[in-house]
């Protein structure tokens, strides 16, 4: 255990430090000459992307926030559309499938039930295909599903999933790209969408550097009994995984809330013993963000933001900024606006004594349902 842990300290930890590897693993052989190759799903997959005019995304979990990643990526820019659904909610309603859906269940195990019984639900509701985006080869999805990717991320043991997300976007990316290329994605956009992939293991080790300062950080959020998330548009999705990190590990109620949702309810929440965590990077929803913040701000409520290090919020005494690299929008920010909030919560959940590796009540692949 202690040999394969290395020099680190939990599972966790070793699987966040992972990433740049991981991900360079998932994109490994699928891209070629600076394009993106539709047989990484699979050997009949440009048929069935040819067919493609619509996708369902099932998955659970942390995989489920990976689909809400890949929702703003696939409407925006295949301009197809895409809903995104937990499986156990899924599998019992009668879901209209319209022409040439693709159905793809994302997982890192390959064995949820819930997300499996889904996809044997789908094989008999007239889809055009099933995907699966999966982290075990030989699992009951990727034998089951008439397409598959791997990510590719090797073993991961902690239950708080991290290289499985991070992988699954990256592949999740690509995908974006092969479907984009059908409507009308031109071979210079591709390039560069394909070359934002490729400086990502770059970027990962870059962010991870932030390791230190945010273990000062979580200090902070020891004592605290619940924590907000705060994001906009795609980062919506990023918070949403940042809170479920810190409930999974650290047992702090968290929340994550699209910002401009706050006045509609959790904003009667704030004061100055619930921390707010907001993820901002330099995008189009950045002064409606900050605007959002702002009325955090008025309430006492104590801010902790992840941004751009264009961006400036105004140094005081209840806003602290964490400065990420600079990063391009599409496919880069929301995978490394999630490194942060993993380490957040592994830094808390240490010093809060938790067992990190397997938290109370939780199992790392759900196989009953
Ligand atoms: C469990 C794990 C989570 C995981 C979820 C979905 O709840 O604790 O980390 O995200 O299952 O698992 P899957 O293997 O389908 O991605």
């Amino acid at each position: 255990d202690a040999a394969e842990r290395g020099n680190y300290r939990h599972y966790m930890q070793k699987e966040i430090h992972e990433q740049a590897s991981a991900v360079a693993r998932t994109l490994a052989d699928r891209i070629e000459n600076g394009v993106a190759l539709d047989t990484a799903f699979g050997e009949n997959a440009a048929a069935v992307l040819d067919k493609t005019k619509g996708v369902h995304i099932i998955a659970c979990g942390t995989s489920y926030h990976a689909g809400l990643v890949a929702r703003y990526w696939i409407e925006q820019l295949c301009r197809i559309p895409c809903s995104v659904e937990i499986a156990s909610e899924y599998r019992y309603r009668s879901p209209v499938v319209p022409d040439g859906t693709l159905f793809i269940s994302i997982s890192q195990s390959g064995e949820t039930a819930d997300t499996l019984a889904a996809l044997r639900e789908a094989k008999v509701s007239g889809y055009v295909s099933t995907l699966t985006i999966c982290n075990a080869p030989e699992s009951s999805m990727v034998r089951e599903s008439e397409l598959a990717m791997m990510t590719n991320a090797g073993p991961e043991i902690g239950v708080a999933s991290t290289k499985a997300f991070t992988t699954q976007l990256a592949a999740l990316a690509l995908l974006t790209i092969c479907l984009a290329r059908r409507a009308g994605l031109e071979e210079r956009q591709e390039r560069a969408l394909v070359a934002q992939l490729a400086e990502l293991p770059g970027l990962i080790e870059q962010t991870l550097l932030m390791d230190k300062s945010i273990e000062v950080l979580a200090e902070k959020f020891v004592d605290k009994h619940h924590a907000l998330f705060l994001g906009r548009g795609v980062q919506n999705a990023v918070a949403m995984e940042g809170a479920l990190k810190l409930k999974e590990i650290s047992y702090i109620h968290a929340e994550a809330y699209a910002a401009g949702e706050l006045k509609h309810g959790p904003l009667a929440l704030v004061d100055e013993d619930m921390p707010v965590i907001a993820v901002a990077p330099d995008d189009q929803l950045l002064e409606k963000l900050k605007s959002n913040l702002q009325e955090v701000r008025a309430r006492g409520g104590e801010l902790f933001v992840f941004a751009d290090p264009r961006v400036h919020f105004g140094e005081n005494d209840g806003i602290h900024t964490m400065r990420m690299p600079a990063l391009i929008q599409d496919f880069q920010a929301p995978i490394l606006y999630t490194i942060p909030l993993q380490l957040l919560a592994y830094h808390v959940a240490v010093l809060k004594g938790t067992d990190v590796d397997q938290p109370r009540n939780l199992a790392k692949s759900v196989t009953v349902e």
